[in-house]
């Protein structure tokens, strides 16, 4: 981004687009359609992205554009896109990668840990990953370059440990509960460390890794790489770490990584690698609750949202809790 001025403001901006692609698929919450709530997210992030400052480019999102009506990789959004030869001149270039509702499946059944989220760079800043899995592995500012990809659970639970002065049996590794995960979870109870699997949002548990208190220690296991992407923004701004690679088992695959560009699929990436820009925001709202964020709330003559907002540069880390008004009067409420 030009300027480090630029960043603080426009990361208010982003506040915005988040915390209303949040309140829209709240509404949707625990209707049993997660289809229906992705696409009422997808609708209220594409809208307000309009009116932020920015000459856009969508780099990940809801897909390609023959399969995504709003937010196709390689869209232009922001005011640049929406107001063409009347917007202002000068706008920013910057790369966006969005996840209007990262865990359909937890809106849809109002399940803790949804969240609307995105994050921005300058051009080229974050990777251009394709919608495969990729194998993960996510940890705290204190575990940061003390653990491995390639090096066996146990090892990895036992650096953990040391860094954190505590026993292996005192952490907590979240594991998405998947078939796939049946050799990893077997690994984990045999090291004796405590497992919380989770039914979807590695996103949500990978930022709640880094942050120091919230009693998760580590996130281990095969995910989306978007999500992947989206995590390693979040840990330029908390400090700590992602490892990772793609998973790439088909030739359709390999099509699909050298048609965004890569070349070299067994490269493990760390967040530095996946989210390389100078300037990162990271932005997200609670849809349901978490354990860093609340799920949104309407009360009549309002709604409240708890979102966090993150930038490296200047570095500054904003957990906010909103308040947006109907018209008329508002009591307000712890
Ligand atoms: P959605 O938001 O698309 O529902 O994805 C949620 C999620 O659980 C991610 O957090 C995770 O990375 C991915 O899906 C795992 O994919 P799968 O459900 O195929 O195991």
């Amino acid at each position: 981004m030009a300027t480090m001025a630029d960043s603080t403001a426009l990361s208010l901006e982003f506040l915005r687009v988040v915390e209303q692609a949040a309140i829209a698929c709240a509404h949707t919450m625990g209707q049993g359609d997660r289809h229906h709530s992705d696409q009422v997210a997808v609708e209220a992030m594409r809208k307000v992205m309009d009116t932020v400052p920015i000459d856009g480019t969508i780099v990940i999102g809801e897909g390609e554009r023959d399969e995504a009506p709003m937010l196709y990789i390689g869209e232009k959004v922001g005011m640049a896109a929406a107001a063409g030869a009347k917007a202002p001149a000068g706008l920013p270039k910057i790369d966006i990668a969005v996840d209007p509702l990262e865990g359909t499946n937890l809106c849809a059944t109002g399940s803790n840990n949804a969240i609307a989220v995105l994050a921005a760079s300058d051009e080229g800043g974050l990777l251009h990953a394709p919608d495969v899995y990729m194998e993960k592995l996510v940890v705290g500012p204190s575990s940061k370059g003390k653990v491995s990809l390639d090096a066996p659970v146990a090892e990895n639970l036992q650096a953990i440990a040391a860094s954190l002065s505590r026993a292996i049996e005192d952490l907590v590794v979240v594991v998405l509960d998947r078939p796939r995960h049946e050799q990893l979870i077997a690994d984990i109870r045999a090291s004796g460390a405590r497992i919380r699997l989770i039914g979807d949002g590695d996103l949500s548990a990978g930022i709640t890794a880094a942050v120091v208190g919230s009693g998760v220690h580590a996130v281990m296991g095969t995910g989306g790489a978007p999500e992947g992407v989206l995590t390693a923004a979040a840990m330029r701004c908390l400090g700590g770490e992602i490892y990772a690679r793609l998973v790439v088992t088909k030739p359709e695959h390999e099509a699909r990584c050298r048609a965004m560009g890569i070349t070299d699929t067994k490269r493990i990436y760390t967040s530095k690698d996946l989210a390389p820009g100078k300037s990162i925001i990271f932005a997200a709202t609670g849809v349901t609750d978490g354990v860093i964020m609340k799920g949104v709330r309407f009360f009549g003559d309002g709604i409240r949202t708890s979102s966090i907002i993150m930038q490296n540069d200047p570095h500054q880390i904003r957990f906010v809790d909103s308040i947006h008004v109907h018209d008329g009067d508002v009591k307000v409420r712890f």
